[in-house]
């Protein structure tokens, strides 16, 4: 396939969107507030803020320069940037993550397409805590349950997927991102109105540092690489699709900043529901799943509210399985030259095979997500920095990054110290404390 089909984004706003989509996603709203709520609320915020600053970013910019420069895929870029290496199993390394979490990530969402389900049939009204905790676990260990809200999902990110990048991606994210925005500061304004209002926004804010170990920053770190998306292609395969040759240091600031605020606004809109309720932030992956459900059971005007946060998740998560579904999809069209269907078919089949073992076994699913989250992920972000500070042709690098000396051109030194120096030396933090 000729690189004028692979496909683009029609618009710099349809670019952003398609960009904040991907990185808005379970991570902000599930993830997020129960690492800050295990790990000093605001001292775990202003770690998190340091590393998007120092190590997030430059990640995100690097991926872009590799798919900006090449206009390729993961595999392909680097099979045109450095030809006659093996560089390129970077890219391949890029689609074995991908299956490997939006099989996961396929499994959480059907959670949240379930729990949207029944705030739309029941809003948790009349239920114990002790009801909810049990429907939370015997929906997650049961045969079907799981499987088919997994499965749903995958075949709502092919479905479109398959209408292509700017009909498929580049629209939906358009419609569905600031549609999320509406959706969260509704929950916020809620929120200001609780009871818990000052409690909530001191447990987010006021940095506890008694709570603060190493962990905590390992936490922030894998935070940081799961909510931008990095790590595993996406962003070189959205960047492919971006012909703007506009500030590219602008745009991605940008999505760093949707990306945090929406964090924020998540733990805005959940904390002080849970403490005006008088339950605890410190549950977990519970959080979401089980502390919320007893706050809207509790609270006036509770079942819309459900409604509308487990909207918000739902609509997170599809937009963010559509990027990983993109990368690789982008990869196989062109690796075994196939029509965009039958990729698409051919991928989320292979994912649905996945994602049926991750909801039927719960040690597949820790696998799967220690697997991507802590140790591939990483991985791949490595060989991403190590490739851009100190293989990539500096030219090619320096003009990509500054359009031809338009943008960005003082900024541009920093970056590449801190790829260089920086985002290798945390990333190498990570996998040593695995080991
Ligand atoms: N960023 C998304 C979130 O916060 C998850 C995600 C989407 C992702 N695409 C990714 C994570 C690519 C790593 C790599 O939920």
């Amino acid at each position: 396939m000729k690189e004028s089909n692979r496909g683009a984004f029609a618009s710099k706003f349809g670019l952003i969107m398609a960009l904040a989509g991907s990185a808005i996603g379970l991570g902000n709203i599930w993830r997020f507030p129960f690492l800050a709520g295990e790990n000093g609320g605001g001292a775990f915020l202003i770690i998190y803020l340091a590393l998007v600053a120092l190590v997030g970013l430059p990640m995100v910019l690097s991926e872009f320069v590799i798919g900006r420069s090449s206009g390729l895929d993961a595999v392909k870029s680097f099979k045109k940037l450095a030809p006659k290496t093996k560089w390129y199993y970077t890219g391949y390394l890029a689609v074995i993550i991908g299956f490997v979490l939006l099989a996961f990530y396929s499994v959480v969402s059907g959670w949240a397409f379930r729990f949207l389900w029944e705030s739309v049939a029941t809003g948790f009204v009349g239920q114990s805590a002790a009801d909810i905790k049990d429907s939370f676990h015997s929906f997650t260990a049961s045969l079907w349950g799981p499987m088919l809200t997994g499965l749903v999902f995958v075949g709502l990110c092919a479905l479109i997927i398959a209408q292509g990048v700017e009909k498929g991606v580049e629209k939906f994210n358009k419609i569905l991102i600031p549609l999320l925005f509406v959706m969260l500061v509704a929950l916020c304004i809620n929120s200001v109105t609780l009871d818990g209002w000052g409690e909530g926004m001191r447990f987010l804010f006021l940095p506890d540092w008694s709570a603060v170990t190493f962990q905590t920053f390992l936490d922030a770190l894998g935070q940081v690489f799961f909510t931008l998306s990095i790590g595993m292609g996406v962003m070189i395969t959205y960047a492919s699709y971006d012909k703007s040759k506009g500030n590219m240091v602008r745009s991605k600031v940008t999505v760093s900043i949707l990306d945090t605020t929406v964090a924020i606004i998540s733990g805005i809109a959940i904390f002080p529901a849970v403490f005006t309720f008088g339950l605890t932030p410190t549950e977990g992956p519970e959080l979401v799943f089980v502390t919320l459900p007893n706050v809207f059971a509790q609270m006036p005007f509770g079942w819309p509210l459900a409604i509308l946060f487990f909207g918000v998740l739902s609509i997170a998560a599809i937009t963010s399985g559509i990027s990983i579904l993109e990368m690789l999809v982008s990869i196989f069209i062109e690796r075994f030259d196939m029509s965009r269907r039958r990729a698409t078919i051919v991928t989320s089949l292979m994912t649905a095979v996945l994602t049926v073992l991750c909801a039927l076994s719960s040690d597949i699913f820790n696998f799967f997500d220690m697997l991507s989250s802590n140790l591939l992920m990483p991985l791949c972000g490595l060989l991403v920095a190590i490739f851009v500070g100190w293989f990539m042709d500096k030219k090619l690098r320096g003009s990509t990054f500054t359009t031809n000396g338009q943008y960005a051109t003082a900024i541009y030194p920093i970056f590449v110290f801190l790829i260089r120096y920086v985002v290798p030396i945390s990333i190498a933090f990570i996998i040593v404390s695995l080991i």
